[in-house]
């Protein structure tokens, strides 16, 4: 994981890599460190902790200079701690380097450079990479990194800077994020446009193996053989207002909030056809239809928003599919053949078990459907098929208004597959179109009247039957993410079989039951709890009356069709487990130990 930024140009670097670091701390944030070139000499900080206590640090100091790298980071080799942080150093002190990724082959390279008389200070694998670019830089920073990665098997961003050359970052990456900013007479390489956006939205996307050579006077990209390349300068239309909180407390909050908003991007022109926007669907429909087989694949909340497109998919369009962990994709051999469709869903666009099973799928032939929110991410472009859920940046770690995003994405796309291979008719196409498009302002009334229920206790369970059962899982993983509350995800009437044994009168037990086919089955789980002395909290049909006299405490959901019902559940849990984590004291938009883009495998 970890967040990368390096700016070069006529201003003070400070205080730009500090914002940078800041905003990139969903990536990673065990510590954090920076390198600086100030008159020919360089200059390297490092702290344990959040990027905040760089910023004391610095401050104290007062270094500076007109170049730099910063780097936060999410520990993969080596302790969380200043030693291990980077940037990292080569022996001689001629350069310094940031890394993202993971060299897996680390040791041989090691090996290799001990018998050179290298030593190390670090069990990094990032310092492997210092010492194997210090070794090869004799005065070409850029040919140096290139014969560096031309040895390193894994995944990685990297970007280098050396008092020699003193106001030239090389920076180049492999299945990594890495993005340029291109402002006026400065240059800055990030993970993530949001690290340098309040500067610029003129970003250039390198390609895996590319080289970027920075310099306040321009820059320059090559190809992994040096050949010089002309890429495109791309406009990115997010701001700083979107990515900053706007008056809330927590991003997570402010993104939760947003979802009447996001959804009504994700569905815009996507239901009359007027639009250069529903092309994106229309493009997958033929694929989707004529397919031996779909699989959707994804990671975390990802996954658990396929496992609902699974349902929506196959009730409304017809079409079989099959979900996928993508960590677990390529490991089991699956069946694919050149009729195959891989929809790959994922907020990021940079998760690395997912990008693996895209690249699986590609060799064997399969064309590649991602839903994605980061648009020029690396599973956008990776994808043969792009569909852009348009949610805007997501800052918080637990994911929200892209989970609903995608969710509305993937019932907009079964309704046009149900369209396109005549499972649906142009009535109940109307029918769903309404719906659709009445869920914004049925999540603006969830948002109004979500009661702020604080139950803390040592363990949750979460039930839901069909549908509702991913539903289930993504409350429980909410929980778990902001309040390190132990909590479980189970389909209602499976509870029987196992985690029934659990219950007792502190066991908080969050039952997801619309007015459905599946009402008066959940019902009677809910009284199995309830004998049980279990709390009931109950997610129910607004006009319910009958879960009344069961539910510890009801929130009432507006109805709607069953598909579109995940997205106005989901709500409540969010809040739930973002108030339950306040209330605890907790950092709810960097829960301990996670990253909101995992970019290791
Ligand atoms: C991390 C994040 C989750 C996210 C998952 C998949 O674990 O903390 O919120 O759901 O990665 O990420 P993606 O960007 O592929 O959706």
């Amino acid at each position: 994981m970890c967040g990368i930024v390096g700016y070069t140009g006529n201003r003070d670097a400070t205080p730009i890599l500090l914002s940078g670091l800041a905003r990139l701390e969903y990536r990673g944030y065990d510590s954090s460190g920076i390198a600086l070139i100030d008159k020919g000499q360089l200059m390297v900080r490092k702290r344990q902790g959040k990027v905040d206590e760089l910023r004391s640090s610095l401050e104290k100091s007062g270094a500076n200079g007109f170049i730099g790298l910063g780097h936060t980071r999410w520990a993969t080799h080596g302790a969380p701690s200043e030693l291990n942080a980077h940037p990292h150093v080569d022996n001689a002190g001629r350069i310094a380097l940031i890394h993202n990724g993971i060299v897996e082959n680390h040791y041989e390279i090691r090996e290799f450079l001990l018998g050179q008389g290298y030593h190390f200070n670090t069990d990094t694998d990032t310092e492997v990479l210092a010492q194997l670019v210090g070794h090869y830089f004799h005065d070409h920073l850029a040919e140096a990194l290139q014969k560096a990665v031309s040895l390193v098997e894994g995944a990685y961003s990297i970007a280098v800077v050396a008092p020699e050359d003193p106001s030239t970052i090389v920076a180049t990456r492999d299945r990594a994020p890495l993005v340029i900013g291109v402002g006026q007479g400065e240059y800055f390489v990030a993970s993530d446009v949001a690290a340098f956006i309040e500067y610029t939205n003129k970003v250039i996307h390198l390609d895996d193996r590319e080289i970027a050579v920075l310099t306040p006077e321009g820059v320059q990209t090559f190809t992994p053989d040096q050949r010089l390349l002309h890429k495109k300068i791309q406009t990115i239309d997010w701001d700083l207002e979107k990515i900053e909180k706007g008056g809330f407390d927590h991003f997570m909050l402010k993104e939760i909030y947003e979802q009447p908003q996001a959804l009504e991007n994700a569905m815009l022109g996507r239901i009359n056809s007027e639009c250069d926007k529903i092309n994106e669907i229309d493009g997958v429909l033929p694929y989707l239809k004529n397919a031996s087989r779909v699989y959707i694949t994804a990671c975390g909340t990802s996954w658990h928003a396929a496992l609902i497109g699974e349902y929506i998919l196959e009730q409304i369009a017809r079409v079989p599919v099959e979900v996928e962990y993508a960590s677990e994709f390529r490991y089991r051999d699956p069946i694919i053949d050149k009729k195959t469709v891989v929809v790959a869903i994922s907020q990021s666009g940079e998760t690395a078990d997912t990008l693996a099973a895209i690249r699986l799928a590609k060799e064997r032939g399969a064309t590649v459907v991602g839903i994605v929110n980061v648009v020029g991410s690396s599973i956008a472009r990776a994808s043969d098929q792009v569909i852009h859920i348009n949610a805007g940046p997501e800052i918080g770690v637990a994911s929200t208004k892209a989970f609903t995003s995608q969710v509305m994405v993937l019932a907009l796309l079964a309704r046009a597959l149900g369209l396109h291979n005549r499972a649906l008719d142009a009535r109940q196409a109307g029918n769903l179109a309404q719906a659709i498009e009445a869920i914004p302002e049925m999540v603006r009334a969830v948002l109004a009247t979500a009661g702020q229920i604080k139950e803390i206790a040592r363990d949750f369970l979460y039930l839901g039957r069909g549908l509702n059962f991913p539903v289930a899982l993504e409350g429980a993983l909410k929980l778990k993410e902001l309040s390190y509350i132990h909590a479980e995800g189970y389909p209602a009437a499976e509870m029987k079989h196992g985690p029934i044994a659990l219950i007792d009168k502190d066991m908080p037990v969050v039952c997801i039951a619309p007015r459905d086919n599946t009402y008066d089955k959940i019902l009677s789980n809910i009284q199995e709890v309830k004998s049980r002395g279990g709390q009931i909290i109950a997610l129910t049909s607004e006009g319910d009356n009958e879960i009344n006299r069961l539910a510890d405490h009801i929130i009432h959901v507006p109805e709607t069709v069953p598909a579109l019902y995940p997205i106005l559940a989901a709500i409540p849990l969010q809040l739930l487990a973002y108030h339950i984590a306040v209330a605890k004291g907790l950092d709810v938009d960097q829960p301990r130990n996670l990253a909101k883009c995992v970019t290791v495998e």
